[in-house]
Formats: C-alpha cells, sequence, structure tokens
C-alpha cells in the first residue's frame, strides 16, 4: 500500500486490540488505537485516519455512537465494525448510523486485511480526486484574477447550469460533469493576454479575435485529463449558437446541457458589474436570453428552463 495510511482501531478489549494489529501489521500501515468512542475521537486531533475499524460494545461510548459521531464529521471517511455473528438488528442499526461494512467475529483476518486495504485505497483515491478539484478549481480562480470583475463567474455559471439541468431533466451521471464542465468553461482564458480580459474598455476586432480563441485554448489544457471527453463540450462549445454564429466551430448542433451552460454564461456576463457599463438587471439579462432564443440561436426549451431556475431558486420574482 502507497503513502503512510492512517488505520484507527477501536476495541476496548487489549487482547483483540492485539490481534487486530498483528492482522493489520503486513499491511505496513500506521495503526492508531483507542479503547472506547470517546478516545477514538480524541485521536482526531491528530489528523482524519483513512479507515477505522470499530468494534461495538465498548464503555463510554459504543461503535454505532462513534459510527454516527465519525459520519457527521466526514460522510465519506470508511468505518468498518465488527460485530458477533447473528447480531441482525445491530447490523441494521449500524447501516442506519452509516457503517460501510461489517466484520464478523470471530474475524478471519485475511479477510480483515482485505477489507481494510480495499477501503483505505479507495479512500486514497477520493483524496486524490479532492487534490485534482481543488488544483481545477485554483486553475479557474487564476484565470479571474485576471479580471477583478469576472471573480466568481465560475462558479456562478455551473450554479445557474446546474439548476437549469434540474429543470430540464438531466440524468444523475450528467451532473458532476456539467458541474466541473461549467466551472471550467473559461479556463482557456488563462492562455490570454490580461489587458485583453480586463474588461475596462471595448475591444477591437483583433482583440475580439484573439479572446475568442479562448474555447480552443481550454480544450487543449484539459486533453490530459482522463475526463477531458465528458468536459469538453462546456469548456469549447460553450459560445456555440444553434444558427452556426458561434465560435470556435460553428456547429449547429449544440447538446442542451452545453446550452444551459451557454445560458447561464450570458447571463451572468449581464448581470456582474464592468467598468464600462452598468450591471444588468435579471429581467433584462433575460430578455437578452429570450431574443437569443427567438432569433433560433438557444433553443426555447433551455432560455424557459432557465428562466424557472431562476425562480424557483429565488433569484427573480414572480
Ligand atoms: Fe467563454
Ligand atoms: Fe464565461
Amino acid at each position: 500500500m502507497r503513502g503512510i495510511a492512517r488505520v484507527l482501531v477501536v476495541d476496548d478489549e487489549p487482547l483483540q486490540r492485539a490481534l487486530l494489529l498483528r492482522a493489520l501489521a503486513p499491511l505496513g500501515l500506521e495503526v492508531w488505537v483507542a479503547s472506547h468512542g470517546q478516545e477514538a475521537l480524541e485521536r482526531l486531533q491528530d489528523g482524519m485516519p483513512h479507515a477505522v475499524l470499530t468494534d461495538l460494545h465498548m464503555p463510554f461510548m459504543d461503535g454505532l455512537t462513534l459510527t454516527r459521531h465519525l459520519k457527521a464529521l466526514d460522510p465519506l471517511l470508511p468505518v468498518i465494525l465488527l460485530t458477533a455473528d447473528g447480531e441482525r438488528e445491530v447490523r441494521l442499526k449500524g447501516i442506519e448510523a452509516g457503517a460501510d461494512d461489517f466484520l464478523h467475529r470471530p474475524v478471519d483476518l485475511a479477510e480483515l486485511r482485505l477489507r481494510v486495504k480495499g477501503h483505505v485505497e479507495r479512500r486514497f483515491l477520493q483524496e486524490k480526486l479532492e487534490d485534482l478539484e481543488r488544483a481545477l478549481l485554483a486553475l479557474v480562480r487564476a484565470v479571474e484574477a485576471k479580471d477583478p470583475y469576472t471573480a466568481g463567474h465560475g462558479e456562478r455559471v455551473a450554479r445557474y447550469a446546474l439548476w437549469t439541468a434540474e429543470v430540464l431533466g438531466v440524468l444523475a451521471h450528467e451532473v458532476e460533469d456539467l458541474r466541473l464542465g461549467a466551472l471550467l468553461h473559461d479556463v482557456g482564458k488563462i492562455a490570454i493576454p490580461d489587458h485583453l480580459l480586463r474588461g475596462d474598455r471595448p475591444l477591437t476586432e483583433e482583440e475580439w479575435r484573439i479572446v475568442r480563441e479562448h474555447p480552443i485554448k481550454g480544450d487543449e489544457i484539459l486533453k490530459p485529463l482522463k475526463a477531458h471527453p465528458r468536459l469538453r463540450p462546456y469548456v469549447r462549445w460553450h459560445h456555440e449558437r444553434l444558427d452556426g454564429s458561434g465560435y470556435p466551430d460553428g456547429i449547429t448542433e449544440v447538446p442542451l446541457l452545453v446550452q444551459a451552460v451557454a445560458a447561464a454564461d450570458i447571463y451572468d456576463t449581464l448581470t456582474s458589474r464592468r467598468t464600462y457599463r452598468h450591471p444588468a438587471k435579471p429581467e433584462e439579462a433575460l430578455e437578452v436570453l429570450r431574443e437569443e432564443a427567438d432569433q433560433g440561436r438557444l433553443s426555447q426549451e433551455v432560455v424557459r428552463a432557465f428562466r424557472s431556475a431562476l425562480l424557483r431558486n429565488r433569484v427573480l420574482r414572480r
């Protein structure tokens, strides 16, 4: 196992603890021990473990209560409960408390090792994904720092797009791609000279040509990611329009969720403050979106859903 994986073992019986420690030894983990739930929670001051293996019946705080506390602190922390055979009721309570796994006593030590290893590896993977997301967010912030007036643009566009997708009835597996895609839609602006993004003056035609390269730049930046094929439409096509007047590819078949990002992008750009113009009111920005739909650039369905989403989330009042 790679890295310094930490596992917290909680058991009030010294003999049982010793047995568990011996069973885990071949995994080369850093093992923390506690003799009851309360002590286990105190151990967390040194950081979070990658998995918790806990006995059920202990003084001061039992395994179920500990599980509930741990899950309240971190819902994704793997908790493995050690139960005696036949404790069906307890098992059900354990599931209710949020336990991820159960091991019957007497414990099969080989099984114990495999289960713990599996949970710790999943936890590592999850931490890696969280790190990746933090890195991407830092990239988005770096883009937004180039123009003080766009701070939070990516996150707002993601929020509006998710709301709209909810109205449109999006599939569960598409939500995460949409969220990341919307967040990253302008990531290519990192490759555009700062003075063109500051938004403190109208741009010349040549300057616009350079700014309009950002969807292609973004597409290139994200290429090394495994998720690239799924994020690509949002990053590359968020300025495309159904009548072919958009850029960079001039396509006429723009996926519905990409249009949701496009609508959110237009809306947020109009309602945000720029130095050379006042921010539009929500109703005014929606009027612009309606015109886009009337002229066949965005679908009526998306613009209607966008409006419903704003109403539903009380950005707009009836
Ligand atoms: Fe853009
Ligand atoms: Fe944008």
